[in-house]
């Protein structure tokens, strides 16, 4: 299994979560998250005003896939977070050990 956390644009997440959901992740958690990237937050506009503050507003999406839906889910949620302007965001992947479906006891891909 791999948890995939993603960095995107607030207004992004409908078209995120429906990009998903097409390919078959369970289920996403969205944090309300502030951050920058190389530009440091001062070239990058928010609803039309540059922000005068170094850290801008992000939503950070996390899903745990199978390693099997990894390429699809990546590709899927990259595709649905671009704008091709900068402050689109980042993805990170990290190796996942272990998922409990906690009703259940359910383990590992089955829990998903
Ligand atoms: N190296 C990083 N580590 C952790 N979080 C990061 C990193 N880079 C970017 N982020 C997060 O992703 C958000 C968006 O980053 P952003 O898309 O601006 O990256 P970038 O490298 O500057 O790319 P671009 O040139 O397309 O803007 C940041 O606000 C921050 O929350
Ligand atoms: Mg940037």
């Amino acid at each position: 299994m791999k948890l995939i956390t993603a960095i995107i644009r607030p207004f992004k997440l409908d078209e995120v979560r429906e990009a998903l959901t097409e390919v078959g992740v369970s289920g996403i958690t969205v944090t309300e998250v502030k951050g920058f990237g190389r530009q440091k937050g001062h070239t990058e506009l928010y609803r039309g005003a540059e922000y005068v503050v170094d850290f801008l507003p992000k939503l950070k999406v996390e899903c745990a896939v199978a390693e099997s839906s990894l390429e699809a889910a990546l590709e899927a949620l990259a595709n649905a977070a671009r704008t091709g302007k900068v402050g689109d965001g980042k993805i990170f992947v990290q190796s996942l050990e272990r998922t409990v479906r906690i009703r259940t006891g359910e383990l590992d891909d089955d829990a998903l």
